[in-house]
């Protein structure tokens, strides 16, 4: 049985994973829009050349495929969603799609009033250049239109990945959620390489040794839950230690926030010995500026 025809917009980290693996999964990609830059049409030019596809501008695409996929940034989805609806009248028969986090279906309303069934559909995965992420295993969220969504739960269960309704009010606390499972993991690496670096450890060499704990930890974390992964002086209501430690860091104020906010956290939810004394100590002096 012929496979949808899907159009995506946006030549970026999203959009060229997506491509690649809807191309793989015996999708016809039917364009690969990129805005009017000559580094946007080169970036274009070469996915489309990948997924057996054209690349064209938005002014020149002919956007009839069954699913056309906004990949762009946020900020630009709502324009774009202009842009689009101003170059055909009727958008019926079209499922149209954005794959923001925090942004509701709505960004898509002026191809909604034009016919389009329209959906935002996030995968909670990370996409960075360079590196052809599979959608096995992924799970997607999807809110907007009836149609647009059985559209998506189709997609979704080709590319193997799993999907759940989102009622768009939650959509913010939703994508907050996501920023902390990879963005704001990864900030707190770079800022535990800025720590090293007080210890006289270089950032690559830290890197380097810090990599096996923290993957025995996430490790510790999958098999056997957070509290039984959880060590170290909070655990063990150690005050002198975790004393010693913002001492250390009044070089680092930024890190110094970051420990006493993630030190408070784990008061909250891990358990704890000297709960009350530490949480005296992590509030003392706590005005740092960033
Ligand atoms: N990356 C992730 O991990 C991830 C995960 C889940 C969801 N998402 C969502 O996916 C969407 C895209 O994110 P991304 O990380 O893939 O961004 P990205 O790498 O910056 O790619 C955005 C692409 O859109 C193009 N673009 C920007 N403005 C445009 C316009 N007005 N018209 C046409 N194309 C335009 C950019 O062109 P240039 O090539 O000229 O820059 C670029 O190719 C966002 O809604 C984001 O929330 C991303």
């Amino acid at each position: 049985m012929a496979k949808t025809k899907i159009s995506i917009v946006g030549p970026g980290s999203l959009g060229s994973a997506l491509a690649v693996a809807l191309h793989t999964r015996g999708y016809r990609i039917a364009e690969i829009v990129y805005r009017e830059t000559a580094a946007s049409k080169r970036k274009a030019k070469a996915l489309a050349r990948r997924v057996h596809s054209v690349a064209c501008s938005l002014s020149n695409s002919k956007l009839n495929a069954d699913v056309v996929w906004l990949c762009v940034p946020d900020r630009s989805i709502a324009a774009v969603a202009r842009q689009l609806a101003r170059k055909k009248k009727s958008w019926k028969g079209t499922t149209v799609l954005h794959s923001s986090g925090a942004l509701p279906s709505d960004e898509l309303s002026p191809l909604r009033k034009q016919g389009a069934d329209v959906a935002s559909l996030h995968p909670l995965m990370t996409f960075v250049p360079g590196v052809d992420q599979s959608f096995a295993g992924v799970p997607f969220a999807v809110e907007g239109d009836a149609a647009a969504i059985r559209r998506a739960r189709q997609v979704v269960r080709d590319l193997e990945g799993t999907i759940s309704l989102l009622p768009k009010s939650k959509k913010p606390a939703y994508h907050a959620w996501g920023a902390f499972t990879s963005p704001l993991l990864l900030a707190l690496l770079v800022t535990s390489e800025q720590v090293a670096k007080l210890a006289g450890i270089p950032p690559k060499e830290a890197r380097k040794r810090m990599l096996p704990i923290v993957l025995q930890t996430i490790e510790n974390y999958v098999n056997h839950g957070p509290a039984r992964a959880f060590s170290g002086p909070i655990l063990r209501g150690d005050i002198r230690t975790l004393e010693r430690h913002l001492k250390a860091l009044t070089r680092r104020p930024v890190a110094q926030k970051v420990y006493r906010a993630l030190a408070q956290s784990a008061l909250q939810s891990l358990p704890a010995a000297q709960k009350k004394a530490q949480q005296h100590l992590l509030l003392k002096n706590s005005g740092n500026k960033m």
